[in-house]
């Protein structure tokens, strides 16, 4: 970038983070920088303070940018061998005690593919050993900073092609056909709760969670905020509470002398009790 190129750059970033509420700074700046040149093609423009004019000329162009910048990019059972790690491990670890719940938090829900997967695997999971009550117990926290994306997760409602990922029995027992498409059923849904959460400027709901799901988010985010990220997560477990990030992330700084690696493949970590 040339120092015009720069200065127009940083304007531009501060214009959108106030304007959208999204502290961009805490981003990749490759990563940013390369969001923002698809939307400058796709509008015509070739310079960052042009850009800065139609953004403050054209209010939808900052939703488009927003979505670009997001990258809401998801799927039911994304990697398919993390959610059998998942019951294989960390639930049969979390449901030993009798009585006890589980409480879960999707950091980086997205339209709620990642928490309504884990609803059906542990409605699944408590069915098997018959401990009904202890549905009621499933608390899952789904929190995004995308508002649009966080609707969809309200709303629980999925295109044919965005559950074809569900195996078969499932989505017969969860789902309900409505329209021409499939709607999480109210038992699971009302086990979620939807908010949005800036993981840059929002601490998390709660403190005591059992298991913390952030996939393919931290990879958006610079060293430090990595690495300030890990030690909120560590701050929001409870003790031998789980953490799941994506297959190519990893926990960050001085918190990871207080977990154990349980799955290297799967990413998976536990905080030392
Ligand atoms: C690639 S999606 C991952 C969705 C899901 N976790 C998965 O792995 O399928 C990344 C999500 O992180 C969200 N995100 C990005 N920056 C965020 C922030 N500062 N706070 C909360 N969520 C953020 C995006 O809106 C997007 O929905």
């Amino acid at each position: 970038m040339t120092a015009i190129d720069e200065s127009g750059f940083v304007a531009l970033t501060r214009a959108v983070s106030t304007r959208a509420g999204l502290a961009l700074g805490a981003y990749k700046e490759k990563c940013v920088q390369r969001r923002i040149a698809v939307r400058m093609r796709a509008c015509g423009v070739h310079t960052y303070g042009d850009y800065l004019a139609l953004l403050e000329q054209t209010p939808a162009e900052l939703d488009r940018l927003t979505d670009t910048l997001t990258i809401n990019v998801t799927r039911f059972f994304r990697n398919a061998e993390t959610w059998h790690a998942v019951r294989a491990i960390v639930l049969p670890a979390l449901g030993r005690e009798p009585g006890s719940g589980l409480r879960a938090w999707s950091a980086g829900c997205s339209s709620g593919e990642e928490p309504y997967s884990l609803a059906v695997l542990a409605a699944q999971w408590l069915e098997e050993r018959e401990d009904w009550p202890a549905l009621g117990r499933l608390q899952i926290d789904a929190t995004d900073i995308d508002r649009a994306s966080l609707q969809r997760a309200e709303q629980g409602w999925y295109r044919p092609e965005t559950v074809a990922d569900v195996p078969p029995e499932l989505l017969t027992r969860h789902f309900t056909m409505d329209g021409d498409g499939f709607r999480v059923n109210e038992t699971l849904r009302s086990r979620v709760r939807v908010r949005r959460v800036d993981l840059n400027l929002q601490p998390p709901l709660r403190q005591d969670y059992d298991l913390i799901l952030c996939r393919n988010v931290l990879i958006y985010f610079d060293r430090a905020t990595q690495e300030r990220l890990c030690r909120v997560f560590d701050g929001a477990l409870a003790p031998g509470g789980y953490l799941v990030l994506g297959k190519v992330e990893t926990l960050f700084g001085e918190v990871r002398d207080r977990f154990t690696l349980v799955d290297a493949r799967e990413r998976i970590y536990r905080r030392c009790a």
